[in-house]
Protein backbone atom coordinates (compact mmCIF):
# COMPACT_ATOMS: atom_id res chain seq x y z
CA UNK A 1 0.00 0.00 0.00
CA UNK A 2 1.24 3.55 -0.65
CA UNK A 3 2.07 6.51 1.64
CA UNK A 4 -1.32 7.83 -0.41
CA UNK A 5 -3.18 4.87 0.16
CA UNK A 6 -2.22 4.49 4.08
CA UNK A 7 -3.42 8.36 4.47
CA UNK A 8 -6.86 7.91 2.98
CA UNK A 9 -7.60 4.53 4.97
CA UNK A 10 -7.18 6.76 7.66
CA UNK A 11 -7.82 9.83 6.87
CA UNK A 12 -6.02 12.22 9.80
CA UNK A 13 -8.85 15.16 11.18
CA UNK A 14 -11.72 13.18 10.12
CA UNK A 15 -12.98 11.64 12.64
CA UNK A 16 -16.58 10.35 13.72
CA UNK A 17 -17.78 13.72 16.02
CA UNK A 18 -16.72 15.80 13.41
CA UNK A 19 -18.95 14.33 10.98
CA UNK A 20 -21.88 13.75 13.36
CA UNK A 21 -21.98 17.24 14.45
CA UNK A 22 -22.75 18.59 11.17
CA UNK A 23 -25.38 20.80 11.57
CA UNK A 24 -24.75 22.02 14.74
CA UNK A 25 -25.27 25.71 16.12
CA UNK A 26 -23.39 27.63 18.69
CA UNK A 27 -25.82 29.07 21.19
CA UNK A 28 -25.11 33.22 21.55
CA UNK A 29 -25.63 35.31 24.49
CA UNK A 30 -29.22 35.85 23.22
CA UNK A 31 -29.82 31.95 24.22
CA UNK A 32 -28.71 32.63 27.46
CA UNK A 33 -31.96 33.75 30.20
CA UNK A 34 -32.98 37.17 29.84
CA UNK A 35 -32.99 38.09 33.17
CA UNK A 36 -29.38 37.04 33.79
CA UNK A 37 -27.81 39.08 31.02
CA UNK A 38 -29.91 42.20 32.48
CA UNK A 39 -28.86 41.47 35.97
CA UNK A 40 -24.81 40.60 35.20
CA UNK A 41 -25.28 43.80 33.35
CA UNK A 42 -27.02 46.10 36.07
CA UNK A 43 -24.28 44.71 38.51
CA UNK A 44 -21.23 46.13 35.92
CA UNK A 45 -22.99 49.06 35.90
CA UNK A 46 -23.30 49.35 39.98
CA UNK A 47 -19.26 48.50 39.74
CA UNK A 48 -18.97 51.58 37.30
CA UNK A 49 -21.41 53.56 39.56
CA UNK A 50 -18.52 52.91 42.49
CA UNK A 51 -15.33 53.31 40.65
CA UNK A 52 -17.42 56.74 39.00
CA UNK A 53 -18.20 58.00 42.54
CA UNK A 54 -14.56 57.34 43.74
CA UNK A 55 -12.54 58.76 40.92
CA UNK A 56 -11.34 61.84 40.20
CA UNK A 57 -13.83 64.11 39.07
CA UNK A 58 -12.22 65.22 35.83
CA UNK A 59 -12.26 61.61 34.99
CA UNK A 60 -15.37 61.19 32.68
CA UNK A 61 -17.17 57.94 32.58
CA UNK A 62 -19.70 58.55 30.37
CA UNK A 63 -18.16 55.64 27.73
CA UNK A 64 -17.93 53.00 30.61
CA UNK A 65 -21.95 53.36 31.12
CA UNK A 66 -22.84 53.26 27.29
CA UNK A 67 -20.96 50.06 26.82
CA UNK A 68 -23.27 48.10 28.89
CA UNK A 69 -26.40 49.98 27.45
CA UNK A 70 -25.12 48.73 23.45
CA UNK A 71 -24.06 45.59 24.86
CA UNK A 72 -27.83 44.71 26.03
CA UNK A 73 -29.50 46.58 23.22
CA UNK A 74 -27.80 44.22 20.54
CA UNK A 75 -27.87 40.71 22.25
CA UNK A 76 -31.07 41.40 24.02
CA UNK A 77 -33.05 44.04 22.24
CA UNK A 78 -34.67 47.74 22.22
CA UNK A 79 -36.60 48.09 25.44
CA UNK A 80 -33.95 45.97 27.01
CA UNK A 81 -31.67 48.84 25.94
CA UNK A 82 -33.62 51.56 27.53
CA UNK A 83 -33.91 49.68 31.05
CA UNK A 84 -30.13 49.42 31.25
CA UNK A 85 -29.93 53.42 29.93
CA UNK A 86 -32.15 54.13 32.90
CA UNK A 87 -30.46 51.98 34.62
CA UNK A 88 -27.02 53.59 33.99
CA UNK A 89 -28.21 56.95 34.28
CA UNK A 90 -29.37 56.53 37.66
CA UNK A 91 -25.90 55.15 38.87
CA UNK A 92 -24.62 57.97 37.17
CA UNK A 93 -26.78 60.31 39.14
CA UNK A 94 -25.86 57.97 42.35
CA UNK A 95 -22.40 58.22 41.59
CA UNK A 96 -22.41 61.85 41.02
CA UNK A 97 -24.52 63.26 44.03
CA UNK A 98 -22.51 61.13 46.39
CA UNK A 99 -18.78 60.65 45.17
CA UNK A 100 -16.23 63.59 44.66
CA UNK A 101 -17.77 65.25 41.95
CA UNK A 102 -18.55 68.71 43.12
CA UNK A 103 -20.72 71.03 41.21
CA UNK A 104 -21.74 74.67 42.03
CA UNK A 105 -25.43 74.01 41.59
CA UNK A 106 -26.75 70.58 41.83
CA UNK A 107 -29.17 70.95 39.10
CA UNK A 108 -25.53 70.55 37.29
CA UNK A 109 -25.57 66.79 37.79
CA UNK A 110 -29.13 66.31 36.83
CA UNK A 111 -28.77 68.39 33.35
CA UNK A 112 -26.11 66.08 32.65
CA UNK A 113 -27.53 63.45 33.60
CA UNK A 114 -30.56 64.39 31.54
CA UNK A 115 -28.56 65.11 28.23
CA UNK A 116 -26.52 61.84 28.91
CA UNK A 117 -29.69 60.35 29.07
CA UNK A 118 -31.01 61.54 25.49
CA UNK A 119 -27.76 60.57 24.04
CA UNK A 120 -28.04 56.53 25.46
CA UNK A 121 -31.58 56.49 24.16
CA UNK A 122 -30.82 57.67 20.82
CA UNK A 123 -27.87 55.62 20.95
CA UNK A 124 -29.86 52.74 22.02
CA UNK A 125 -33.17 53.39 19.27
CA UNK A 126 -30.24 53.99 16.64
CA UNK A 127 -28.60 50.83 17.06
CA UNK A 128 -31.54 48.49 17.85
CA UNK A 129 -33.24 49.72 14.11
CA UNK A 130 -29.72 48.76 12.73
CA UNK A 131 -29.78 45.16 14.69
CA UNK A 132 -33.20 44.92 13.43
CA UNK A 133 -32.39 45.76 9.55
CA UNK A 134 -29.11 43.65 9.74
CA UNK A 135 -31.49 40.69 11.19
CA UNK A 136 -34.32 41.28 8.72
CA UNK A 137 -31.49 41.49 5.58
CA UNK A 138 -29.89 38.32 7.04
CA UNK A 139 -33.22 36.81 7.42
CA UNK A 140 -33.88 37.83 3.96
CA UNK A 141 -30.30 35.96 2.42
CA UNK A 142 -30.84 32.98 4.12
CA UNK A 143 -34.37 32.80 2.40
CA UNK A 144 -32.46 33.56 -1.05
CA UNK A 145 -29.88 31.26 -0.27
CA UNK A 146 -32.36 28.41 0.39
CA UNK A 147 -34.54 28.73 -2.58
CA UNK A 148 -31.29 28.58 -4.65
CA UNK A 149 -30.70 25.89 -3.43
CA UNK A 150 -33.64 24.47 -3.44
CA UNK A 151 -33.55 25.42 -6.94
CA UNK A 152 -30.09 23.66 -8.08
CA UNK A 153 -31.36 20.58 -5.95
CA UNK A 154 -34.63 21.18 -8.44
CA UNK A 155 -32.12 21.12 -11.56
CA UNK A 156 -29.78 18.89 -10.68
CA UNK A 157 -32.62 16.09 -10.44
CA UNK A 158 -34.14 16.99 -13.34
CA UNK A 159 -31.04 16.82 -15.44
CA UNK A 160 -30.62 13.23 -13.34
CA UNK A 161 -33.95 12.30 -14.94
CA UNK A 162 -33.47 13.30 -18.58
CA UNK A 163 -30.10 11.12 -18.48
CA UNK A 164 -31.30 8.17 -17.32
CA UNK A 165 -34.41 8.38 -19.66
CA UNK A 166 -31.79 9.00 -22.66
CA UNK A 167 -29.64 6.11 -21.52
CA UNK A 168 -32.36 3.59 -21.44
CA UNK A 169 -34.06 5.28 -24.72
CA UNK A 170 -30.30 4.25 -26.24
CA UNK A 171 -30.13 1.16 -24.52
CA UNK A 172 -33.32 0.04 -25.65
CA UNK A 173 -33.03 1.60 -28.99
CA UNK A 174 -30.06 1.52 -30.25
CA UNK A 175 -28.66 -1.34 -28.12
CA UNK A 176 -30.88 -4.02 -29.01
CA UNK A 177 -30.73 -3.29 -33.06
CA UNK A 178 -26.96 -3.59 -32.65
CA UNK A 179 -27.19 -7.14 -31.14
CA UNK A 180 -29.61 -8.12 -33.63
CA UNK A 181 -26.98 -6.98 -36.12
CA UNK A 182 -24.47 -8.52 -35.38
CA UNK A 183 -26.13 -11.80 -34.86
CA UNK A 184 -27.39 -11.26 -38.22
CA UNK A 185 -24.02 -10.75 -39.18
CA UNK A 186 -22.26 -13.53 -37.50
CA UNK A 187 -25.20 -15.67 -38.90
CA UNK A 188 -23.99 -14.86 -42.43
CA UNK A 189 -20.68 -15.24 -42.00
CA UNK A 190 -20.60 -19.14 -42.60
CA UNK A 191 -22.19 -18.54 -46.16
CA UNK A 192 -19.01 -16.21 -47.12
CA UNK A 193 -16.16 -18.77 -48.25
CA UNK A 194 -12.72 -17.78 -46.42
CA UNK A 195 -10.25 -15.59 -48.11
CA UNK A 196 -13.41 -13.75 -50.63
CA UNK A 197 -14.41 -10.06 -50.81
CA UNK A 198 -17.66 -10.74 -48.63
CA UNK A 199 -16.13 -12.72 -45.90
CA UNK A 200 -13.44 -9.68 -45.24
CA UNK A 201 -16.40 -7.15 -45.48
CA UNK A 202 -18.85 -9.31 -42.67
CA UNK A 203 -16.16 -9.19 -40.76
CA UNK A 204 -15.47 -5.61 -40.73
CA UNK A 205 -18.98 -4.94 -40.34
CA UNK A 206 -18.88 -7.43 -37.17
CA UNK A 207 -15.61 -5.46 -36.18
CA UNK A 208 -18.11 -2.15 -36.73
CA UNK A 209 -20.74 -3.23 -35.04
CA UNK A 210 -18.89 -4.65 -31.75
CA UNK A 211 -17.26 -1.26 -31.59
CA UNK A 212 -20.31 0.77 -31.84
CA UNK A 213 -21.91 -1.55 -29.34
CA UNK A 214 -18.76 -0.80 -26.96
CA UNK A 215 -19.54 3.06 -27.74
CA UNK A 216 -23.19 2.76 -26.82
CA UNK A 217 -21.82 0.88 -23.46
CA UNK A 218 -20.03 3.72 -22.77
CA UNK A 219 -21.71 6.77 -23.43
CA UNK A 220 -25.24 5.02 -22.03
CA UNK A 221 -22.76 4.48 -18.43
CA UNK A 222 -21.50 7.79 -18.44
CA UNK A 223 -25.40 9.21 -19.17
CA UNK A 224 -26.92 7.11 -16.17
CA UNK A 225 -25.19 3.88 -14.97
CA UNK A 226 -27.91 1.58 -14.74
CA UNK A 227 -25.88 -0.80 -12.31
CA UNK A 228 -26.35 2.44 -9.82
CA UNK A 229 -29.53 1.40 -8.90
CA UNK A 230 -28.92 -2.30 -8.84
CA UNK A 231 -26.04 -2.56 -7.39
CA UNK A 232 -25.14 0.74 -5.74
CA UNK A 233 -23.04 3.54 -5.64
CA UNK A 234 -19.13 1.91 -4.48
CA UNK A 235 -19.69 -1.48 -7.15
CA UNK A 236 -20.85 1.32 -9.67
CA UNK A 237 -17.90 3.43 -9.15
CA UNK A 238 -15.33 0.46 -9.09
CA UNK A 239 -16.12 0.13 -12.68
CA UNK A 240 -15.90 3.63 -13.25
CA UNK A 241 -12.68 3.44 -11.74
CA UNK A 242 -11.62 0.91 -14.22
CA UNK A 243 -12.43 3.11 -17.25
CA UNK A 244 -11.50 5.93 -16.10
CA UNK A 245 -7.64 4.20 -15.55
CA UNK A 246 -8.14 3.38 -18.94
CA UNK A 247 -8.73 6.10 -20.23
CA UNK A 248 -6.04 8.34 -18.67
CA UNK A 249 -3.91 5.75 -16.82
CA UNK A 250 -4.40 7.45 -13.63
CA UNK A 251 -4.35 4.37 -10.34
CA UNK A 252 -7.74 4.80 -8.76
CA UNK A 253 -8.43 2.90 -5.61
CA UNK A 254 -11.21 2.51 -4.67
CA UNK A 255 -12.75 1.13 -0.37
CA UNK A 256 -15.69 0.70 1.33
CA UNK A 257 -16.37 0.00 4.72
CA UNK A 258 -19.29 -0.02 6.62
CA UNK A 259 -22.74 -1.39 5.78
CA UNK A 260 -24.03 0.36 2.64
CA UNK A 261 -28.21 1.31 2.93
CA UNK A 262 -30.46 1.30 -0.51
CA UNK A 263 -29.96 4.72 -1.00
CA UNK A 264 -32.45 6.93 -3.01
CA UNK A 265 -32.01 6.95 -6.85
CA UNK A 266 -31.24 10.69 -6.83
CA UNK A 267 -28.71 10.69 -3.80
CA UNK A 268 -27.08 7.55 -5.83
CA UNK A 269 -26.75 9.91 -9.15
CA UNK A 270 -25.59 12.63 -6.92
CA UNK A 271 -23.31 10.98 -5.35
CA UNK A 272 -21.70 9.07 -8.38
CA UNK A 273 -21.81 12.32 -10.15
CA UNK A 274 -19.82 14.21 -7.86
CA UNK A 275 -17.16 11.34 -7.14
CA UNK A 276 -16.77 11.87 -11.18
CA UNK A 277 -16.18 15.19 -10.79
CA UNK A 278 -13.66 15.62 -8.46
CA UNK A 279 -11.61 12.51 -10.22
CA UNK A 280 -12.15 14.49 -13.11
CA UNK A 281 -10.53 17.98 -11.10
CA UNK A 282 -7.41 15.76 -9.32
CA UNK A 283 -6.59 14.74 -13.25
CA UNK A 284 -7.25 17.90 -15.14
CA UNK A 285 -5.88 20.45 -12.68
CA UNK A 286 -3.77 18.26 -10.34
CA UNK A 287 -1.82 15.90 -12.90
CA UNK A 288 -2.76 13.20 -9.93
CA UNK A 289 -0.98 9.60 -10.98
CA UNK A 290 -2.41 8.15 -8.20
CA UNK A 291 -6.25 8.78 -6.89
CA UNK A 292 -8.02 7.04 -3.57
CA UNK A 293 -11.80 7.63 -2.88
CA UNK A 294 -12.97 5.95 -0.10
CA UNK A 295 -16.45 5.57 0.83
CA UNK A 296 -17.42 4.94 4.67
CA UNK A 297 -21.19 4.53 5.47
CA UNK A 298 -22.82 4.26 9.26
CA UNK A 299 -26.69 4.46 9.89
CA UNK A 300 -26.38 8.24 10.20
CA UNK A 301 -24.27 9.28 7.20
CA UNK A 302 -21.75 8.34 4.38
CA UNK A 303 -18.80 10.20 4.62
CA UNK A 304 -16.61 9.72 1.05
CA UNK A 305 -12.81 11.06 1.20
CA UNK A 306 -10.74 11.41 -2.15
CA UNK A 307 -7.55 11.42 -2.61
CA UNK A 308 -5.25 12.61 -4.76
CA UNK A 309 -1.13 13.38 -5.52
CA UNK A 310 -1.53 15.79 -7.94
CA UNK A 311 0.03 19.44 -7.56
CA UNK A 312 -2.97 20.74 -4.95
CA UNK A 313 -4.34 24.53 -5.17
CA UNK A 314 -5.19 27.22 -2.81
CA UNK A 315 -8.26 25.64 -1.86
CA UNK A 316 -9.05 28.51 0.84
CA UNK A 317 -9.84 30.50 -2.18
CA UNK A 318 -11.96 27.95 -3.86
CA UNK A 319 -15.41 29.02 -2.56
CA UNK A 320 -14.60 32.86 -2.86
CA UNK A 321 -16.87 34.61 -5.31
CA UNK A 322 -15.66 35.63 -8.69
CA UNK A 323 -12.04 33.32 -7.68
CA UNK A 324 -12.60 30.76 -10.39
CA UNK A 325 -14.98 30.26 -13.46
CA UNK A 326 -15.72 26.50 -12.82
CA UNK A 327 -18.81 25.04 -10.90
CA UNK A 328 -17.98 21.80 -10.75
CA UNK A 329 -16.91 22.11 -6.59
CA UNK A 330 -19.85 25.12 -6.58
CA UNK A 331 -22.43 22.55 -7.68
CA UNK A 332 -21.46 19.87 -5.28
CA UNK A 333 -21.21 22.15 -2.41
CA UNK A 334 -24.84 23.84 -3.27
CA UNK A 335 -26.42 20.22 -3.74
CA UNK A 336 -24.98 19.24 -0.33
CA UNK A 337 -25.78 22.22 1.73
CA UNK A 338 -29.23 21.71 0.46
CA UNK A 339 -29.32 18.00 1.67
CA UNK A 340 -27.42 18.92 5.17
CA UNK A 341 -24.06 17.49 4.12
CA UNK A 342 -20.74 19.62 3.94
CA UNK A 343 -17.67 19.37 1.88
CA UNK A 344 -14.47 20.09 2.86
CA UNK A 345 -11.17 20.99 0.81
CA UNK A 346 -7.61 20.18 2.24
CA UNK A 347 -5.13 21.10 -0.24
CA UNK A 348 -2.20 23.79 -1.15
CA UNK A 349 0.19 23.70 -3.65
CA UNK A 350 2.44 20.75 -4.26
CA UNK A 351 0.41 18.67 -1.44
CA UNK A 352 -2.06 16.65 -3.11
CA UNK A 353 -5.85 17.55 -2.35
CA UNK A 354 -8.09 16.28 -0.49
CA UNK A 355 -11.61 16.71 -0.65
CA UNK A 356 -14.35 15.12 2.26
CA UNK A 357 -17.91 15.14 1.49
CA UNK A 358 -20.20 14.44 4.11
CA UNK A 359 -24.16 13.25 3.76
CA UNK A 360 -26.61 12.80 6.63
CA UNK A 361 -28.71 9.99 5.30
CA UNK A 362 -32.03 10.57 6.56
CA UNK A 363 -34.96 8.48 4.94
CA UNK A 364 -35.18 11.15 2.53
CA UNK A 365 -31.65 10.04 1.26
CA UNK A 366 -32.04 6.39 1.77
CA UNK A 367 -35.82 5.26 0.28
CA UNK A 368 -35.43 3.53 -2.86
N1 LIG B 1 -7.86 18.06 -7.28
C1 LIG B 1 -7.47 19.29 -7.66
N2 LIG B 1 -6.15 19.57 -7.84
C2 LIG B 1 -5.75 20.81 -8.21
N3 LIG B 1 -6.59 21.86 -8.40
C3 LIG B 1 -7.91 21.65 -8.23
C4 LIG B 1 -8.41 20.36 -7.84
N4 LIG B 1 -9.76 20.47 -7.72
C5 LIG B 1 -10.07 21.73 -8.02
N5 LIG B 1 -8.96 22.46 -8.34
C6 LIG B 1 -8.93 23.90 -8.63
O1 LIG B 1 -10.17 24.44 -8.26
C7 LIG B 1 -10.77 25.11 -9.36
C8 LIG B 1 -12.27 24.93 -9.30
O2 LIG B 1 -12.66 23.59 -9.64
P1 LIG B 1 -14.09 23.38 -10.28
O3 LIG B 1 -14.31 21.93 -10.43
O4 LIG B 1 -15.08 24.14 -9.45
O5 LIG B 1 -14.03 24.12 -11.68
P2 LIG B 1 -13.33 23.65 -13.03
O6 LIG B 1 -12.92 22.21 -12.92
O7 LIG B 1 -12.25 24.64 -13.35
O8 LIG B 1 -14.49 23.81 -14.10
P3 LIG B 1 -15.77 22.84 -14.29
O9 LIG B 1 -15.77 21.83 -13.18
O10 LIG B 1 -16.94 23.76 -14.21
O11 LIG B 1 -15.59 22.22 -15.61
C9 LIG B 1 -10.11 24.52 -10.60
O12 LIG B 1 -10.11 25.44 -11.66
C10 LIG B 1 -8.71 24.22 -10.10
O13 LIG B 1 -7.91 25.37 -10.18
MG1 LIG C 1 -14.23 20.72 -12.25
Amino acid sequence: MTDLQNTIFDPPGVSDETATALPARRPGIAALPRPLVIAATASIVVLIGYLNSNAPTDLTFTFYYLAPVLFVTWFLGRWEGYFIAVFSIGTFLVAELHGAASYNHPSMAYWNAGSRLSFFLLSVALLSSFRNLSTRLGAMVDERTKALQRLAAQLSEAEDSERRRLAYDIHDGFGQILSILKLNLAAALPEAPEGTETRLRINAAIAMVNDLIDRTRTLTFDLHPAMLDHLGLVPTLRRHAEQFAKQTGVEVTVSEDGAPPKLATTTANYLFRSIKELLNNAVKHGQAKQIVAAVHWTPAYVRIVIDDDGAGFDSAAAFTPGHNKGIGLAGIRERLLSLGGSIRLESSAGSGTRVVLELPLTNRETSA
